[in-house]
């Protein structure tokens, strides 16, 4: 049966108050439990790993027996699966849920089924209600679960001749004030931002996102990559939230922890030689390029080795968006997927 308008409206509830949740490990999630007149009995949302699910918090704020016959709208399709927490299909069937209604299907392969479960036990299903909206609310926990690791972003500012940096390693500023302002405003959409050592003892960047000289509300985590320390007196020590100093390599095993964290955006500032490890391994998702009109010769390119050697391993760009930034350009692409390429080859 259709959602009703008690139904859908509950929905939209819910989606506030997932909301509420801390963006981590776990999605945001909201439910309401409405009576089989329609009113709501109880709300609840799900405050971070290990804490109930969104439709255990509502039925907790419930006295036993007051759930029988009513309906719980759920954000997301009840878990199937014992956690930290048990299974909410479980605990739905238990209290004599008659009806679940909920957005978005599970995408967890050990945590999907829930819907299957509480219909073998005789309950109503309906999903896919306002999924657009709860899809917005999580797309970046949802691409997590698509890609096993945070969405990665790989950002450089370059010279019309392809160069980070002057020969002496100077590279501030090559672009101008707009540009700079859309990189923090960018920074700011990020859980964690990225330097190598060589960036961070060249630089002394703060990795903060600020608006002019004021701090965004949110602000990234700080990592450093490299085997080099970081300096007792460097300004990423004065960030808002402790640096996170990963001496080795491995940005498969950085990604793994930055993903167990609860980090589910990523923001690579560089510089060459870790964007350019970034790329070469296949894990920048989105390239943000900004192209600054100044020429400044010399070694110092935006990217090193990539794995390319010949013009056929070239690593084709799809572009979204250029978009003018005072002098400056932005590029906003992402590399070709193994579709894309081969639609391309094709035509
Ligand atoms: N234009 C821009 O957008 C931009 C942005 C940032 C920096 N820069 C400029 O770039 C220059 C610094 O360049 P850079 O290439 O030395 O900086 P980098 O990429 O930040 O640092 C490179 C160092 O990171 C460590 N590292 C961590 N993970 C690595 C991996 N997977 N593969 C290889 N190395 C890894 C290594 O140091 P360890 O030996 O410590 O392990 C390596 O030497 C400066 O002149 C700076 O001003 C420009």
């Amino acid at each position: 049966m259709a959602a009703s308008t008690a139904e859908r409206d509950a929905m939209a509830r819910a989606l506030d108050l997932a909301r509420r949740g801390p963006r981590g490990v776990n999605p945001q999630v909201g439910a309401v439990i409405l009576s089989p007149a329609g009113d709501v009995l109880a709300e609840g949302w799900h405050r971070g790993a290990g804490t109930p699910h969104a439709e255990v918090d509502a039925l907790s704020r419930l006295a036993a027996g007051d759930a029988a016959g009513a309906t719980a709208v759920v954000t997301l399709e009840p878990c199937n699966h014992t956690g930290r927490t048990g299974p909410c299909a479980l605990a739905l069937i238990e209290a004599g849920v008659a009806r679940v209604v909920y957005a978005l299907d599970d995408p967890g392969a050990t945590s999907g089924g829930g819907a299957e479960r509480l219909r073998q036990a005789g309950v109503e299903i309906e999903g896919g209600v306002l999924a657009d909206e709860a899809k917005a609310l999580i797309s970046d926990w949802l691409e997590v679960q698509r890609l096993g690791r945070p969405h990665v972003t790989v950002k450089w500012a370059q010279s019309i001749d392809g160069r980070a940096a002057a020969a002496d390693g100077s590279s501030q500023w090559i672009t101008g004030p707009e540009a700079r302002a859309d990189v923090h405003r960018r920074r700011a959409d990020a859980d964690a931002i990225v330097v190598g050592t060589g960036t961070l003892l060249a630089d002394d960047p703060a990795l903060t996102a600020r608006d002019g000289d004021a701090l965004f509300d949110r602000q990234p985590i700080p990592v450093v990559v490299g085997a080099r320390g970081i300096p007792a007196d460097a300004a990423v020590r004065r960030h808002p939230r402790p640096v996170l100093h990963h001496p080795e390599h491995d940005l498969h095993a950085l990604l793994a922890d930055l993903r167990d964290r609860g980090v589910q955006r990523v923001f690579v500032e560089g510089g060459p030689t870790l964007a350019s490890a970034f790329i070469a391994a296949g894990l920048a998702d989105t390239v943000l390029a900004y192209l600054a009109p100044v020429l400044l010769g010399g070694p110092r390119l935006a990217l090193t080795d990539i794995g390319v050697t010949t013009i056929g391993e070239a690593r084709r760009l799809r572009v979204h968006e250029w978009l003018t930034l005072g002098p400056d350009l932005l590029a906003v692409a992402h590399p070709l997927t193994p579709t894309e390429r081969s639609e391309e080859g094709e035509s």
